[in-house]
């Protein structure tokens, strides 16, 4: 599960450790901000909700996952991003996974705010391939334009300067206790402070982390 405040790099690390560890990538924003473009039923209902910060309902967002996680493609494991991010979707997560053959770990990714704002306020995302450039740290080659299919890089709706603000507000009062929940289900809690530390690094920071606690994350196989 990878944790963190909006813009501590979720996204970007998911996107690294899946080429990594052939597991899928389950972002759940992601997820959510398709329905909107599809311009679904659910999408619409959605759309004012991410627009302005909030959380979607858990129930509909823990069905989305559960149905997700029954894929064949996550039997040998699979990265969650932005799910959970309440106490009721970590309870349902523990549960989850209780009588499961999963070892979940929970990596905490640490960013000040300084540090957020900055990366928010200068993200820029390709609607067509969902690829996270950043107009300092990790620009595309041509100003705007995706590398890897040339579509037109987009804002995010939600990266409005007021938005992250109730965004970083959520974060803190309904997200931010998730962590300590799940440690007393006994799940494991990795904490990486990455403000400082570049995508890369990061990636290798987590692949160090779960190799050491015995959970190697050299590609695997679905089990046979
Ligand atoms: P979601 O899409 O999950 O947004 P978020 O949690 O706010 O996180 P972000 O996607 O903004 O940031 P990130 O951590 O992925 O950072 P990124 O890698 O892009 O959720 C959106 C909305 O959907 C929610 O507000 C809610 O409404 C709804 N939702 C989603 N899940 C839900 C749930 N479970 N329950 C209810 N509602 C839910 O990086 C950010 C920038 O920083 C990029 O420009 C990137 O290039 C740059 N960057 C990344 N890493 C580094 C680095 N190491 N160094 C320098 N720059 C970096
Ligand atoms: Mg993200």
């Amino acid at each position: 599960m990878l944790f963190g405040a909006p813009g501590s790099g979720k996204g970007t690390t998911g996107k690294m450790l899946t080429k990594l560890t052939g597991w899928p990538h389950l972002a759940t924003g992601d997820l959510l901000r398709e329905q909107i473009t599809r311009k679904t039923s659910l999408g619409l209902e959605m759309q004012s909700i991410l627009a302005a910060g909030q959380l979607a309902p858990d129930d509909l967002v823990s069905r989305m996952v559960w149905d997700r996680l029954g894929w064949p493609d996550c039997e040998a494991g699979f990265l969650l991003d932005g799910f959970p991010r309440t106490i009721p979707q970590a309870e349902g997560l523990a549960q989850w996974f209780s009588g499961r053959n999963f070892r979940p770990v929970l990596i905490h990714l640490w960013v000040e705010y300084n540090e957020i704002l900055r990366r928010l306020t200068g993200r820029r995302t390709c609607p067509t391939c969902g690829a996270i450039y950043h107009l300092e740290s990790t620009p595309s080659k041509v100003p705007g334009v995706c590398d890897t299919d040339g579509a037109e890089l987009t804002v995010r709706a939600d990266d409005r300067e007021e938005v992250v603000l109730q965004r970083l507000q959520t974060y803190q009062t309904q997200t931010w206790p998730v962590a300590e929940t799940l440690r007393k289900n006994g799940i494991l809690v990795e904490a990486i402070d990455c403000g400082e530390m570049d995508p890369e690094s990061v990636a290798d920071r987590i692949r160090w982390r779960l190799d050491r606690i015995g959970g190697s994350i050299a590609k695997k196989s679905k089990p046979e």
